[in-house]
C-alpha cells in the first residue's frame, strides 16, 4: 500500500465516524505562536484541546505534516525522520479514549488486515500524581492485545507547560518470525500510533489542572507505518523515498549513514523551502540552513567536487507533489545552488581560521564558542574540517 493510500484510507474511516478533515497543514505554525515549526498533530489545535469550539466541531481528522529537530542526531536510524506526516484524530470533548482505541484496533486489523498477533500495546502505570489509565488497559486486555505498563513513556506533552495526560501507544512487530519481548525490551517493536487521553493541563509550577472537556488526541506516524505494509524496516525502503533511491546512489557512493542522512535533510529542506522559509541566520530560516550544512559537510567531507548542482529534478518534484507545495523545482535548485557558495565561502574560512596554531592542539568549549560567534563555524563543521586532511 503507498503512503498516499494509507493516508487517504485512514481519512476516509473516520470520516465514516463522523470525523471533518481539517484542511491546511503547512509546517509553519499559526501566528504569534513561539514554536519555530509545527512538531505534532495536535499542536495547531492547542487553543481547541483547551476549550475553545472548532468550526468544524468535535470530531477532526488530519494529516499534518511536522518537522522535529530534537530528533537530529538519531536520524539515520530505521525510524526517525526530521519531516514526517502525521495522521491525527481528535475527540474535543466528545467520545473518551476506550473508543479511540477501539477503532485504532479496527482501522489496523480489519481496515489494513494487520495480524492482530503483530500488536503490543502500552499504557500509563500511574505515578504520584495521576492514578494508571483503567479503561485503556482494560480495553486492550478485552482484545487479548500484550500491555506494556510504564510511566514517563506513557505521558505526553507538548512541552514543560500546557495541555498533556496520559498515553496508550500502539506498536506492530517488524522483526523475523513471531514477535518477542515488550516495547521497552525489544526495539523491533516500532511505535506506529499514539493516543494521548488529553484532559490536563500543566501549570509554570509542575502542577496538574484538569482541562475544561476530556480531549482525545491520537496521531499515526505515517511513513513508519507505511514502510511496516510495504514489509520493509526502513522508512528509507518506504515509496517516500523511491525517487531518492533510485537517481541518487549513482551520483554520490556515501555509506548508508550518510546517505540516510542526506535523503532526510534534503528532502526536509525541500518540504520547509516549499512552506516558504528561505535560510537565514535565525529561526527558521537557520533551522534550514543547519540541515543543507549537514549535508553539504558529508557531501564534500569524501569529495570535494560533489555539488546540488547535480541533484536530478524528480526526488525534488517527487517531495513538492506529494506535500503539494506550488513551489517551481527550478527556484529550489536555485536556492540550494546559492546556499552550497555561501557554504564553500564559510569553509575556505574556516580552513584558513583553524590553520592558525591556536588552533592546532585539542579545542575547548571556549574556542568552540570562539569560532562560532567571531567566524560563524558551526562545531560539526569545525569537527569535520579538523578531522579530514
Ligand atoms: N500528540 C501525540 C503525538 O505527537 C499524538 O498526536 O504523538
Amino acid at each position: 500500500m503507498k503512503s498516499e493510500d494509507l493516508t487517504r484510507r485512514f481519512v476516509e474511516y473516520f470520516e465514516d465516524r463522523g470525523h471533518r478533515r481539517i484542511t491546511g497543514s503547512t509546517l509553519l505554525p499559526p501566528p504569534g505562536d513561539p514554536v519555530l515549526f509545527t512538531t505534532s498533530g495536535m499542536h495547531p489545535l492547542t487553543p481547541y484541546l483547551e476549550g475553545r469550539p472548532h468550526p468544524l466541531g468535535r470530531r477532526l481528522v488530519n494529516a499534518q505534516r511536522c518537522l522535529r529537530t530534537t530528533d537530529l542526531d538519531e536520524v539515520g536510524d530505521s525510524t526517525h525522520l526530521t519531516v514526517f506526516e502525521m495522521l491525527g484524530t481528535w475527540s474535543l470533548g466528545d467520545y473518551e479514549g476506550p473508543v479511540s482505541l477501539d477503532w485504532g484496533y479496527g482501522l489496523l486489523t480489519e481496515g489494513l488486515g494487520i495480524d492482530p498477533g503483530r500488536l503490543h500495546a502500552t499504557v500509563f502505570g500511574g505515578d504520584g500524581q495521576t492514578g494508571p489509565d483503567t479503561p485503556s488497559l482494560e480495553f486492550w486486555r478485552s482484545r487479548g492485545v500484550p500491555v506494556e505498563l510504564t510511566v514517563e513513556d506513557n505521558w505526553w506533552s507538548n512541552g514543560p507547560t500546557g495541555p498533556c495526560g496520559p498515553d496508550s501507544e500502539i506498536f506492530l512487530w517488524s522483526g523475523e518470525g513471531p514477535p518477542r519481548s515488550t516495547p521497552t525490551g525489544d526495539q523491533r517493536w516500532v511505535e506506529v500510533w499514539n493516543h494521548v487521553m488529553m484532559r490536563h493541563r500543566r501549570l509554570d509550577d509542575g502542577t496538574l489542572r484538569p482541562l475544561p472537556q476530556r480531549n482525545v488526541d491520537t496521531g499515526l506516524g505515517l511513513e513508519r507505518l507505511a514502510t511496516l505494509l510495504q514489509g520493509e524496516t526502513s522508512v528509507y525502503d518506504s515509496d517516500v523515498f523511491e525517487p531518492w533511491r533510485r537517481q541518487l546512489p549513482a551520483l554520490w557512493t556515501l555509506d548508508e549513514r550518510d546517505r540516510r542522512l542526506v535523503y532526510d535533510h534534503l528532502r526536509s529542506a525541500v518540504v520547509v523551502l516549499g512552506d516558504g522559509v528561505r535560510p537565514g541566520n535565525t529561526g527558521r530560516g537557520y533551522v534550514l540552513r543547519r540541515l543543507l550544512r549537514r549535508v553539504l559537510t558529508v557531501l564534500v567531507r569524501d569529495e570535494p567536487s560533489r555539488t546540488l548542482g547535480d541533484l536530478p529534478g524528480e526526488p525534488v518534484e517527487h517531495t513538492l507533489d506529494h506535500f503539494r507545495q506550488d513551489m517551481d523545482p527550478g527556484e529550489v535548485r536555485r536556492l540550494l545552488l546559492d546556499e552550497e557558495r555561501r557554504f564553500l565561502r564559510l569553509l575556505e574560512r574556516g580552513r584558513r581560521v583553524l590553520a592558525r596554531p591556536r588552533f592546532h592542539g585539542p579545542l575547548d568549549e571556549e574556542d568552540f564558542h570562539y569560532l562560532h560567534d567571531t567566524h560563524g563555524l558551526p562545531r560539526d563543521l569545525v569537527e569535520s574540517l579538523r578531522s579530514t586532511p
